[in-house]
């Protein structure tokens, strides 16, 4: 949420911090900026635009020199987007200017006081507030204005800052937001998101909240906000430059929903020992004694992570027999949840940032309790918080929905369940069951792939529809909330997911001939039950677009999806889902990439 980049060194800037930004407009797309100064010094020089980076680049002067700037995509919180409530954003004289990621809590606060002593805001932002204070600091070095101002605020940031009279440097700090390092030969880079750095360096370096960095051309150090150094060893970027590239696809969801047979074979590999049927996942920190003594799992997320969470609650529940349940992380946080010491609390999220999955776990380790993470993002906030868990593995998700790594977090969750039910009382035929199923995933997604020009053309049949119905029971509930977050995301057809129980209890109401209904109904125990809720719909001359393993006599049409394992069913019937939220929003021209209001990796509260 929001994009920082910036740089340091002999290159023509303006051009690095543009394409910094383009690959981290899926953070924000509001309005963007930039700052920039020269060798020489010579002031700063900033331009801001409304709109997309597209929009910035087309303000940007031909005559643009300079070697040093830092530069921000924004998703707006404080403050309409707009010109000025673009950032960075300048002092009053011009000298400082700050970009910033996260919420100032106290800004009312201190901006009534700042307009007391005389400062004019130019903008509505709680960033602004930063930047004066800042340039207000009697300090003598630009690290301490800098301190001095993070001392009175509160809240998140991830900021870089840079002041005309210390060219020769960028500082930024971090507190709940990420910043990141890059480390390359005479010249460095900061940004939010290492999507921003790959294309030039894969030395890395990620803040920890408390911390700040000076960069210069050639030299970078770390510290604390209270002043003390730290230490900082770069690390290698796991993902190549081109896992950020559309790879010929038109966009980048296509591109992630196409790629999930790899990146569940991704998730899978050296995981599983088929002498015992048993998993390996080396980073759970959790012997076979303390699995045994779990009594209850309860998992926690946001969005399609909270689906994909609550398919694995059923998993560990079905395979290890421990009662499990999953929760939005961000009614989790806010409702002094008994902390029990026998549960396993596990945090999941893509990018492993996301505010109120960070704050649960914050204050689930403040109340004594295990935390696993089940995450995407290698050495994110979440991963790195955590006591102990599992990557995903999915590569890096660049759209703003998620696609394939909800498939890759809910084949994690089997994992996790195999391995949580193997060392309790899951038998080893049973495992092995699971085991050839997993298998089994990457070529069965690649057949539905295979369907996706049947799929176009529903979609393009349904692509009308004001509001959509979803439907599922059990198993099939998660994947009906997720297929319908999918859709409304992208194409913002109101759609609303019901257990297929609980129809008769109110929603029928809603069925007529206008309102379809997409149904999840697997060949399972359940079968005739969701058959049964077919022909209420049918009844009332609703239209039914089912996903199943074989044709549905009472649908108007069906999506026949490979069977698998009863338990791992769920991961193939969402897939035909994405593809059919996919083609009505294009058929309906939406920004498929950017839905409106939304960014990727939701950083504040
Ligand atoms: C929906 C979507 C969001 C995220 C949610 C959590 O397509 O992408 O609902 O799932 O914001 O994000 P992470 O998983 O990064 O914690």
């Amino acid at each position: 949420m929001c994009g920082i980049v910036g740089y340091i060194g002999k290159r023509d800037v303006a051009p690095l911090l543009l394409e910094g930004l383009q690959r981290l407009e899926y953070r924000g797309y509001d309005s963007a900026g930039l700052v920039i100064t020269g060798p020489r010094g010579g002031g700063l020089r900033m331009v801001k635009a409304k709109g997309r980076v597209r929009d910035l680049e087309a303000r940007v002067p031909k005559r643009f020199a300079g070697t040093t700037g830092i530069a921000h995509t924004r998703w707006a919180t404080h403050g309409a987007p707009s010109d000025e409530n673009a950032h960075p954003h300048l002092s009053t004289g011009g000298e400082v200017a700050v970009v910033h990621n996260g919420i100032i809590d106290n800004a009312a606060e201190l901006r009534a006081r700042l307009e007391a002593e005389g400062v004019v805001f130019a903008s509505e932002t709680d960033t602004e507030v930063l930047t004066h204070l800042i340039a207000r600091s009697a300090a003598e070095t630009l690290e301490e204005k800098v301190r001095h101002a993070l001392k009175v605020v509160e809240g998140t940031y991830g900021i870089a800052v840079m002041h005309a009279d210390f060219n020769d440097r960028i500082v930024v700090a971090r507190n709940g937001s990420p910043v990141v390092l890059g480390i390359g030969e005479k010249e460095m880079f900061v940004a939010s998101d290492v999507a921003a750095l790959v294309a030039h360096t894969r030395q890395i370096v990620t803040l920890d909240d408390g911390e700040m960095a000076t960069l210069k051309a050639d030299d970078f150090r770390t510290y604390t906000t209270e002043g003390s150094t730290t230490t900082a060893t770069p690390t290698t970027v796991e993902w190549e430059a081109e896992s950020y590239d559309m790879g010929g696809h038109d966009t980048y969801m296509h591109k992630e929903i196409c790629e999930q047979p790899d990146a569940v074979d991704r998730v899978l590999r050296g995981r599983i020992d088929d002498r015992f049927s048993t998993v390996h996942l080396g980073g759970l920190n959790l012997d076979a004694r303390e699995a045994r003594s779990i009594r209850r799992v309860k998992i926690l997320g946001c969005g399609t992570s909270y689906h994909a969470g609550l398919i694995g609650a059923g998993l560990i529940e079905s395979l290890a027999r421990i009662p499990a349940d999953a929760e939005p992380a961000s009614e989790f946080r806010y409702r002094n949840p008994v902390v029990d010491p026998d549960t396993l609390y596990v945090a999941v999220s893509q990018s492993g940032e996301t505010y109120d999955v960070l704050a649960a776990v914050q204050e689930l380790k403040r109340k004594g309790a295990r935390v696993l993470g089940v995450v995407n993002v290698v050495g994110s906030a979440i991963a790195r918080e955590a006591d102990g868990g599992t990557y995903v593995h999915a590569g890096p998700e660049v759209c703003v929905v998620s696609t394939k790594c909800f498939t890759n977090t809910v084949v994690a969750f089997a994992l996790l369940a195999l391995h949580l039910g193997r060392v309790r009382d899951l038998s080893v035929a049973e495992g092995k069951r699971i085991i050839e199923g997993l298998r089994r995933l990457p070529e069965q997604i690649t057949e539905i792939l295979q369907a996706e020009d049947d799929i176009k053309k529903l979609a393009e049949e349904y692509a009308g529809a004001q509001s959509m119905m979803f439907i599922g029971r059990v198993r099939g509930y998660p994947v009906a909330l997720e297929a319908s977050l999918k859709l409304k995301e992208i194409s913002y057809i109101h759609a609303e997911a019901y257990p297929a129980s609980e129809l008769k209890h109110g929603p029928l109401a809603l069925i007529e001939p206008a309102l379809p209904t997409v149904a999840i109904v697997p060949d399972d125990d359940l079968l005739e039950k969701n058959r049964a809720a077919l022909e209420e719909i049918k009844a009332r001359s609703g239209r039914i677009l089912a996903v199943a393993h074989r044709e549905q006599e009472k649908a108007d049409h069906t999506i026949v999806v490979p069977k698998n394992e009863n338990e791992l069913d769920p991961i193939l019937m969402g897939i035909p889902l994405q593809l059919f939220a996919y083609h009505t929003a294009l058929a309906m021209g939406r920004d498929i990439d950017k839905p409106r209001n939304l960014a990727k990796s939701v950083t504040v509260e």
